[in-house]
C-alpha cells in the first residue's frame, strides 16, 4: 500500500458530487492523501458534478487535479437522483464558481496512466462504476496495480434504495458494475447495509454553524439539504452517510467489519437488475469471493472522524 510520509494512504476518488461525495471530499482531504479526482455523471450530469467537484476543491483549498470523465452509462438508459441531491447536486449550498476548471475530460485515461505511473494507490470510486470499468478495459492490469479498490455502492441483504434491490450507484451502470466486480481487483463494498448504521442530521449541522468557516457552513447546509429528504422519505431526521464510509474504510478500516463474499451484479433480472446478490453461504466452487463486503462499523467514530475533519479543514 502506498503511504506518504504522513502514513495517509493515497487515493483516487472517484465520484458523483452529490451531497455525500461532498463529504468523502471533506474526509478525503484531511485523512488520506488525497492525489487526484475523477469524475461521473450520477446523481446529476457530468457538468454538474465536474463544477461541483472543481468548486469543493477550491473550497478546501486542494491542490489536485479533477478529470471529467463519462456522461453516460455504458448502456442503458440513464438516471439520476436530483430528488436527493438537488438540481444542480449540492443540494441549496451555493459556492463560488470555481477559478480552475476541470484538467481534462479523460477520467478513464488519467486511471490508467496514475496507476501504472504509481502502483499501490486506493482507488475509492462513489458513484456509478463507468470510469472505472472503462478504465479496467482499457488496461486489465489496472486490477493488480491498486492496493484496493474500496467502493461505496451495492448493499448486502438485499438493501436497495432505488428499488426494492437495487443501490443507485450500481443501478445506474449495472454493466459497469458487473465488469468491475468480475475485474479480479480488490474489491472493499460499503453497500447500503452498512452505510445505512452511519447517519447525521440537524445536531451536526448545528455543530458545524457554531464553526463559523466556509467548509463548515457548506456541511451545514449538506446535512440540513439532505435531513429535509430522508425526514421526507424515511421519517427518520438524520441521513445516512453513504460515500464518506469509502474514505474511511481506507483510512481508519479497523472501524469496519468486514467478510470475504462472492458478489455478483443482477443484470437481466426484472425485478432486480442492479443488485448486488451478496453469497452469504462463502466462497462455493464455482463461486469463488471476490470481495471484502461490510457489515458493520463503529459509526460514532466515523461520525467523530467527519465532524474533526470539517473543524480542521
Ligand atoms: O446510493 C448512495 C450512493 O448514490 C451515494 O454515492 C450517493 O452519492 C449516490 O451517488
Ligand atoms: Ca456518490
Amino acid at each position: 500500500m502506498t503511504t506518504t510520509a504522513s502514513g495517509r494512504p493515497r487515493i483516487i476518488l472517484d465520484c458523483d458530487p452529490g451531497v455525500d461525495d461532498a463529504m468523502a471530499m471533506i474526509a478525503a482531504a484531511r485523512w488520506a492523501d488525497l492525489v487526484a479526482i475523477t469524475t461521473v455523471a450520477g446523481n446529476v450530469p457530468l457538468k454538474h458534478t465536474t463544477a461541483n467537484a472543481c468548486r469543493l476543491r477550491e473550497l478546501l483549498d486542494l491542490d489536485v487535479e479533477v478529470h471529467a470523465g463519462a456522461d453516460q452509462p455504458l448502456i442503458g438508459l440513464q438516471g439520476f437522483a436530483r430528488h436527493v441531491h438537488g438540481e444542480t447536486g449540492l443540494g441549496d449550498v451555493a459556492l463560488p464558481e470555481p477559478k480552475r476548471g476541470p484538467d481534462s475530460d479523460r477520467a478513464v485515461e488519467f486511471l490508467v496512466e496514475a496507476t501504472r505511473a504509481e502502483e499501490g494507490l486506493h482507488l475509492v470510486p462513489v458513484g456509478p462504476l463507468t470510469n472505472v470499468a472503462l478504465a479496467l478495459r482499457a488496461d486489465p492490469g489496472l486490477a493488480n496495480r491498486v492496493a484496493s479498490l474500496t467502493l461505496m455502492g451495492g448493499s448486502a441483504q438485499g438493501v436497495g434504495n432505488v428499488t426494492a434491490a437495487a443501490e443507485f450507484n450500481v443501478w445506474a451502470d449495472p454493466e459497469a458494475a458487473d465488469e468491475v466486480f468480475r475485474s479480479g481487483a480488490p474489491l472493499t463494498m460499503l453497500g447500503l447495509n452498512l452505510t445505512h448504521q452511519v447517519r447525521m442530521g440537524q445536531v451536526h449541522a448545528d455543530e458545524c454553524r457554531a464553526l463559523d468557516t466556509p467548509v463548515a457552513e457548506a456541511m451545514a447546509g449538506l446535512l440540513e439539504f439532505y435531513a429535509v429528504f430522508h425526514l421526507a422519505a424515511e421519517e427518520v431526521a438524520d441521513g445516512p452517510i453513504h460515500d464518506p464510509c469509502a474514505v474511511l474504510a481506507v483510512t481508519h478500516p479497523d472501524l469496519f467489519q468486514m467478510e470475504d463474499r462472492p458478489v455478483h451484479v443482477e443484470l437481466s433480472g426484472t425485478q432486480t437488475r442492479g443488485m448486488t446478490l451478496v453469497d452469504e453461504r462463502g466462497p462455493q466452487a464455482d463461486t469463488p469471493t471476490n470481495c471484502r463486503v461490510a457489515y458493520s462499523v463503529a459509526s460514532g467514530a466515523v461520525i467523530d472522524l467527519i465532524m474533526q475533519a470539517v473543524r480542521e479543514a
